[in-house]
């Protein structure tokens, strides 16, 4: 028997050494007994079942592989291994343990499941497959194990067959399937709807050859009409491709659906190496979604010992003038005929809309100072732009060439003066193996330059060319870069990556990513007023977002006569997203000179915690309302944000989570009587309140409006 190593107690340990049977089962609840996990062997084949309050959600869905027994997309080599299986061994285990988080919605996290995890052997080709269930009281986890064997060694994946069978035609919040984008507005529609709602149009047009058109993207919201909520997503992506989901409308079953390589295989596997976990987040209150751990538990525990170097950061950025086109990344006009390596820049001659100036780099850090923010985000410093999505090259940038007017010596250095971090930018422009050729060369020049933190980019199609953004290849390639970032103490903020699955519980200097449509789509045409209602019910599951908060100027053709959009929300609600959207890096993103108008509004930017000691979930409806208290880390002031969709509503808060007997004074930041998301978005007001934890907020907010609230004692 093998022993299950969970280095803590109560352990409980159970073996069943059955004979091959027709049908066998095993099952296991939640410490809390309100989940039921059934595994069984049906006529060889391997299912699972899940209930929650003895209502189905999952319903027998089976688990397993297509293997291909060579490396070309040949289907008459196909292998199933999902069938013909004998059941070997079972063991049972409990474990519940806290641990303590570098950063995140809480100082500390408990982990507490119950696991079932049984070995399995293919009668007909001898291999082995192991599946360990972990069954926690918010739901479930699984993932397949191959162990070190003599039959299957190094192995290809064709796909993967695990299925999620619905309980009924639930109302989804779903994106398309897409291997290269997630950069989508949500759509909430029956399951049995998501044919006829499927756009057309991708994004990559890459992605669009291979998905039915029932593909959707993990982390997907499920509600039932008994009012279950039902989350699918996956945990500790690693060295495996990303898993969508194709529906089978007439079952209203899910299949997992891997992103596939340049050849179309799905993953490269080398036994002994474990799948990720699939997730089933449950409950029937909505509130429970957000609050649930699972995620991250499902991780492997940190693995940086001194963490003294990953810190929280606010920051502003020579950013939104160049996404809104008022200043460009690019430093000429001569499009795109100058080349880094060929192009002598001191010859070039500069168009005048360059962002990332000295002049205007100082105005920026200058005000970044003056109102106490860590650091400035620089876009459009290195050579390369004239060219980074043509790509008339597979090279593009080298991340240590700056433009002539960006001097990176004394801008650092004047930074530093004034209390200010630079924050680096590589847009790899998924030219993956230039930047992996660039990367020690790129991270040296950072500590060189005393740049702590990077954002990194991986816009337009990847190359080496054919593969996807979400595939093995890729996934492999971001942690890399994670990895080599802890060598040089750096923390990254990868956008356009693969959505995250708590990986940064591993690698916390992982600290945040874009992974989702995030403030940028309202410049580029505007984003759904109730997206953010939506976010942390999906993309934040997985862990932070850079979704770059703060906009205070909503007609974008302010910024830039050229560009019609309008950013759909108002201003309060932008002022919620600071503690609605979870995140240890935030932005101010919007321009000195806007936040400059409404300085009383900044005020809530500049004052509101990075860090929470704990988070208390208080209303909650995915694709309506979300409103959230945090408390901040080692000190005594709650932040409450509020993001409001569609329906003007008035939201109601207890406040029983303030401490018994002291009085507080709330600084409400909220929307003004006429508020409205398009007609009216500016439109807030602040209030002063004496509140005490009897107290009860009932506050008004507006379509596509919410509120900010500091509450600190008195
Ligand atoms: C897309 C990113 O999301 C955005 O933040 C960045 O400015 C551009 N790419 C350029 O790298
Ligand atoms: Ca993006």
């Amino acid at each position: 028997m093998r022993l299950l190593f969970l280095g803590y107690l109560p352990i409980f340990l159970s073996m069943i050494c059955a004979p091959r049977m027709e049908a066998q089962q095993k099952e296991i609840s939640s410490p809390n007994q309100e989940l039921k996990l059934v595994f069984e062997i049906n006529e060889g084949k391997p299912f699972y079942r899940l209930e929650y309050k003895n209502q189905e959600v999952i319903r027998k869905s089976a688990l397993g592989f297509i293997l291909r027994g060579n490396a070309y997309k040949d289907t008459s080599d196909l292998d199933h291994f999902n069938d013909n299986f004998e059941w070997l061994d079972t063991q049972t285990a409990s474990s519940d343990t806290t641990w303590r988080t570098v950063w995140g919605e809480e100082s500390h996290i408990r982990d507490h499941h119950n696991e079932l995890f049984v070995s399995l052997r293919q009668s007909t080709t001898g291999r082995l497959l192991n599946i360990r269930f972990r069954v926690f009281d918010d739901g479930l986890g699984f993932r397949y194990e191959f162990p070190s064997q003599k039959h299957l060694g190094m192995f290809i994946i064709a796909d993967e067959t695990t299925e999620f069978a619905m309980n009924g035609d639930h109302e989804a919040l779903w994106i398309q399937g897409d291997y290269d984008s997630q950069e989508y507005d949500y759509t909430r529609s029956k399951l049995s709807e998501i044919k006829e709602r499927y756009k057309s149009s991708y994004q990559s047009n890459a992605s669009q050859e291979t998905f039915s058109e029932t593909g959707v993207q993990t982390a997907l919201m499920m509600k039932s009409q008994e009012g279950l909520y039902i989350n699918l997503h996956e945990a500790a992506l690693i060295d495996y491709p990303a898993m969508h989901l194709n529906l089978n409308p007439e079952t209203m079953t899910f299949v997992s659906w891997l992103t596939p390589d340049a050849w179309g295989n799905k993953a490269y596997m080398n036994a002994p190496q474990n799948t990720p976990w699939r997730t089933v987040i449950v409950s029937d209150d909505a509130r429970d979604i957000l609050a649930s751990r699972i995620t991250y538990n499902l991780n492997e525990p940190n693995t940086i010992e001194d963490t003294s170097w990953i810190k929280p950061i606010k920051f502003m950025g020579v950013w939104w003038e160049m996404i809104t086109g008022r200043s460009s990344w690019s430093y000429t006009a001569d499009l795109p005929s100058v080349h880094i390596g060929e192009t002598d820049f001191s010859k070039v001659k500069p168009h005048n809309r360059h962002g990332a100036t000295n002049e205007n780099v100082i105005r920026y850090i200058d005000f970044a100072a003056e109102h106490g923010f860590d650091a400035l985000l620089v876009e459009g410093w290195n050579i390369g732009w004239e060219d980074w999505f043509g790509k008339t090259k597979d090279y593009v940038f080298d991340f240590v060439t700056p433009y002539p007017d960006f001097d990176v010596q004394k801008l650092t250095d004047y930074a530093k003066s004034k209390g200010i971090a630079l924050m680096m930018h590589h847009e790899t422009s998924s030219s993956v193996r230039n930047y992996e050729r660039h990367l020690d060369k790129a991270y040296q020049f950072m500590k060189d330059y005393g740049y702590t933190s990077v954002k990194s980019g991986y816009v337009g199609d990847i190359i080496p060319r054919g593969e996807k953004h979400y595939g093995q290849y890729m996934v492999n390639h971001y942690l890399y870069a994670v990895q080599k970032a802890v060598d040089y103490k750096i923390m990254v903020n990868a956008h356009e990556a693969v959505r995250p699955t708590g990986v940064g519980r591993t690698y916390p200097n992982l600290v945040a990513n874009e992974s989702a449509r995030g403030t940028e789509f309202q410049a580029f045409g505007g984003s759904n007023p109730n997206h953010t209602t939506i976010l942390p019910f999906t993309r934040l599951i997985g862990g932070p977002m850079d979704y770059t908060p703060g906009v205070f100027e909503m007609d974008i053709s302010k910024m830039n006569p050229n560009n019609n959009s309008h950013v759909n929300t108002t201003l309060s609600n932008q002022l919620g997203l600071y503690v609605v959207m979870y995140s240890p890096i935030q932005m101010a993103a919007d321009t000195p000179d806007n936040y400059m108008r409404f300085p009383d509004a900044f005020q809530f930017i500049k004052d509101v915690a990075l860090e929470w000691e704990k988070s208390v979930y208080l209303e909650a409806e995915p694709g309506s309302y979300i409103t959230v208290a945090r408390l901040e880390k080692g000190g005594s002031t709650w932040y409450v944000g509020n993001n409001n969709g569609y329906e003007a509503r008035t939201s109601s808060i207890d406040l029983s989570f303030l401490d018994p007997g002291v009085t507080y004074e709330a600084t409400i930041y909220r929307d003004g009587k006429n508020a409205h998301y398009r007609k009216n978005p500016q439109d807030y007001r602040i209030e002063k309140k004496k509140v005490t934890a009897k107290s009860t907020l009932k506050i008004e907010t507006a379509s596509g409006g919410g509120y900010a609230i500091q509450i600190q004692k008195k």
